[in-house]
């Protein structure tokens, strides 16, 4: 499955959504967030930050002027958001490269951004915003190992599958 809509109805359910991201995560996942200000990218990043194991007092935000967060939990996750950088250089004396091959996670808010920063792994999630609590989120898978990942949230989400494609 490369392609998965769903729709998530609350606050509570993308962050549910992020929680399985989270527990099914691997070594050198990648994941990219598209969408609008306040579509909800952040918090979905909250639920990975859980499905991480991430310890209760640290807080995920959005790095939007600090534009990296390295937050530890079973995985060290990468938290990005590039709505204020220009370049891939820009990020490339931030360590993008490493934080790539860091055996963590990256997540990455506003990939579109800097396309070049999109590596041929992973998935990017379009979240699109309906109306004040409803949000329909797109994942598309740009590998082998992205596909597998959205073929398991379509089984552990299946309450907020909207269509599938194969
Ligand atoms: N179904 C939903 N999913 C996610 N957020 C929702 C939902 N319904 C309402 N919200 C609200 O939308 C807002 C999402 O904010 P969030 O910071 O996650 O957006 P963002 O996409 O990261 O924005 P930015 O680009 O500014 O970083 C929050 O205030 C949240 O409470
Ligand atoms: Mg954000």
């Amino acid at each position: 499955m490369s392609e998965l809509l769903l729709l998530c109805r609350s606050k509570r359910q993308t962050q549910s959504l992020g929680r399985w991201l989270g527990k099914l995560f691997i070594a050198g996942d990648w994941l990219g967030l598209t969408g609008e200000l306040g579509a909800g990218k952040t918090c979905l990043v909250q639920g990975i930050a859980q499905g991480l194991e991430v310890g209760e007092g640290v807080q995920v935000s959005s790095p939007t002027f600090v534009i990296h967060q390295m937050i530890p939990g079973r995985l060290l996750m990468h938290h990005l958001d590039l709505y204020r950088v220009e370049s891939l250089d820009q990020l490339a004396e931030l360590g993008y490269e490493e934080f790539l091959d860091s055996g963590g996670v990256c997540v990455v808010e506003w990939c579109e951004i800097v396309p070049e920063s999109i590596p041929g792994r992973g998935v990017i999630a379009s979240i699109e915003l309906l109306d004040e609590k409803t949000r329909q989120i797109r994942m598309r898978a740009l590998d082998e190992r992205g596909r597998a990942l959205i073929g398991q949230i379509r089984r552990r989400c299946a309450a907020y599958v909207r269509e599938r494609w194969k």
